[in-house]
């Protein structure tokens, strides 16, 4: 429960207001939901240069941390410092790794003390145009939030930092070269503070941006042979309404969580796939039981965000506890409608869970459609955003 307190601390940090909380805490169902109200934002017509294709949208950006070059590069900089982690080994790097879209190839990921996290460490692709940060939470809407969690939280430890910041604090202030820094991003008289720790590092997620796949350049670009016929064909089965996939992976950001600057109304949006059914009522493994564990609501059971899957080639193992090995596994559960798990535990039969979304009803692919499929999902793999050298670690 320490984490809750950390939650609650987080949350009433940020000025996250009371009534959007309730709103929004009570959805999690499978129709679009707006949410109404959000804190007071910029769109920053500003001077920063977000290198994005021009038929992008910009993400959207909280009014009280402006983007700015210098910013950016002091997040980075936090983003892969291994001081802050209670072992001086650990960075938020540690678990998101560029090469893999900035998730970490593991089932689940072990902490700086090994403690290991119940979820599989996410792509940090465009987090900066998600509605709603993690897997299944729906109070997470805010990056800034977000990071304290593994910086700070103690259910698991990640990072481990909780009551060390005055250390961490005193670790920056004597670095010369974090001084400057932080003189620099913030016109601040004492400018090294966990809150600008925090915006730092938001704004250089702000930056994890990814159009430029083969599809990218297909679809937007005009590029008419940038992707094979295959992967046209698979487009077409993915946004078809018998695989349905794109009711839920939909849009910019292939999310239905997902907002930008010229979001008409910002959808937050949770969905069971049926992935489980222990117990014939659609029982989740009691350590990962969806936005259910914050609602407290029977109906929120399993139901987790949709990820993006750009650049999902590179991020496996798939789904809220990397359950999944390959994106032949995923298309086989959705197929199924719904995983069967014959033994063990987690026996059960999950096209028969009751919670699951009426969306996921199963389908049959021939061999060849199968491939079509794969070959459209592997053209969301964008070379230039897993080695541009920006995002990268500054100290190698
Ligand atoms: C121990 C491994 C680990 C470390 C260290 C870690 N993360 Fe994560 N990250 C995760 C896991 C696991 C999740 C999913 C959490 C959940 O759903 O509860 C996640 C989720 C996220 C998300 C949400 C992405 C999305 O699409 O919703 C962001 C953003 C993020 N991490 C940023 C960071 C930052 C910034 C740091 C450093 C301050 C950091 N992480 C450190 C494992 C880690
Ligand atoms: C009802 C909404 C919905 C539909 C329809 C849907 N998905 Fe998903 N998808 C999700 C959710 C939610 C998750 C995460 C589930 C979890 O972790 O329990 C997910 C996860 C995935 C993942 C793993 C992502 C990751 O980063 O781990 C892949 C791959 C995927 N979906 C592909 C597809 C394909 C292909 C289709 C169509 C055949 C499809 N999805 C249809 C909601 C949906």
């Amino acid at each position: 429960m320490r984490s809750r307190r950390w939650l609650t601390w987080i949350l009433l940090g940020f000025c996250v207001c009371g009534l959007a909380i309730g709103a929004e805490a009570a959805l999690g169902h499978d129709s679009p939901s707006g949410a109404g109200s959000f804190e007071p934002t910029t769109t920053q017509a500003d001077a920063f240069d977000w290198q994005l294709p021009s038929w992008v949208p910009r993400p959207v950006v909280p009014a009280d941390n402006p983007m700015t070059a210098a910013k950016v590069e002091l997040g980075r900089h936090l983003f892969y410092e291994p001081r802050l982690s209670v072992t001086g080994d650990f960075s938020c790097a540690t678990c998101h790794l560029q090469h893999l879209a900035f998730a970490d190839g593991k089932t689940l990921p072990a902490g700086a003390t090994g403690e290991v996290h119940p979820r599989n460490s996410m792509s940090l692709t465009n987090v900066g145009y998600n509605s709603v940060q993690t897997w299944a939470n729906p109070l997470m809407q805010h990056l800034e939030q977000q990071l304290l969690v593994p910086l700070f939280g103690e259910e698991p430890v990640e990072l481990g930092m909780a009551g060390r910041e005055n250390e961490l604090l005193q670790t920056l202030q004597t670095d010369s070269d974090y001084q400057q820094r932080f003189q620099t991003a913030f016109d601040d008289v004492n400018p090294v503070t966990v809150r600008n720790i925090s915006l730092a590092i938001a704004a250089f997620e702000r930056t994890l941006n990814s159009f430029n796949s083969p599809y990218d350049r297909y679809r937007y670009g005009g590029e008419a042979t940038a992707i094979s016929d295959s992967a046209k064909r698979g487009e077409v089965l993915f946004n078809s309404e018998r695989l349905e996939c794109f009711h839920c992976h939909s849009g910019l950001n292939f999310s239905d969580s997902a907002r930008h600057e010229r979001s008409g109304f910002i959808e937050i949006a949770f969905h069971n796939t049926g992935l489980y059914n222990l117990d014939g009522n659609g029982a989740y493994p009691p350590d990962n039981i969806g936005v259910k564990e914050i609602t407290h609501e029977a109906a929120d059971m399993g139901k987790f965000r949709a990820p993006t899957l750009r650049n999902i080639e590179v991020t496996a193992p798939y789904m809220h506890d990397g359950s999944v090995a390959t994106l032949e596994e995923a298309i086989a559960h959705y197929a199924a409608g719904g995983r069967t798990i014959e033994t063990g535990p987690d026996a059960g039969v999950g096209s028969q869970n009751p919670l699951k979304s009426h969306f996921i009803q199963g389908f049959t692919l021939t061999d060849a459609e199968k491939q079509d499929l794969l070959a459209f999902l592997r053209s969301l793999t964008d070379e230039t955003f897993l080695t541009n050298p920006q995002l990268s670690s500054p100290f190698e």
